[in-house]
């Protein structure tokens, strides 16, 4: 059974309130639920974690050494500037999702660039909580 830890950094806590233009009106709690359940369906196990703070996330990046199989981020903005974030993810040698709900290529010009994208095995970004759905699947079909 493939263990999945799901990280959401800064801001995504006020997902359903903020910015709803940009990011929909659909909370944190109900996209973590919606993964539970396609995890459930699939097969898999699932734990989510959100943080505001850069340290917390490392440190969970690296108790997913070892015990996870793979990982799903939304790193927020750290995103765009954690190198922190980046070696965490190497140091973990644990295959890696980035997803985004918005489309961050049509955007402002700072959120075009990811520190993190080329050390992922892929990206989703610009459907909404979909995006976090179909990094699921694209994450579960390469740990399978
Ligand atoms: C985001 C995009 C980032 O640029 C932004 O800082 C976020 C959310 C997204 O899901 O679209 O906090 O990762």
């Amino acid at each position: 059974m493939p263990r999945v830890l799901v990280l959401h950094g800064p801001n995504l806590n006020l997902l359903g309130t903020r910015e709803p233009e940009v990011y929909g009106h659909t909370t944190l709690a109900e996209i973590d639920q919606a993964l539970l359940d396609q995890a459930k369906v699939a097969g898999a196990t699932l734990e989510s974690f959100q943080s505001n703070h850069e340290g917390e996330l490392i440190d969970r990046i690296h108790a997913a050494r070892g015990h996870d199989d793979g990982l799903l981020i939304n790193p927020g903005a750290l995103t765009h500037t954690s190198i922190a974030l980046r070696d965490a993810i190497l140091a973990s040698e644990l295959p890696v999702v980035e997803v985004h709900l918005s489309n961050v290529h049509a955007r402002e010009e700072f959120r075009r660039h990811s520190v993190l994208s080329d050390v992922a095995v892929g990206v989703v970004t610009g459907f909404g909580p979909s995006s976090y759905r179909l990094g699921l699947e694209a994450l579960l079909d390469h740990l399978s």
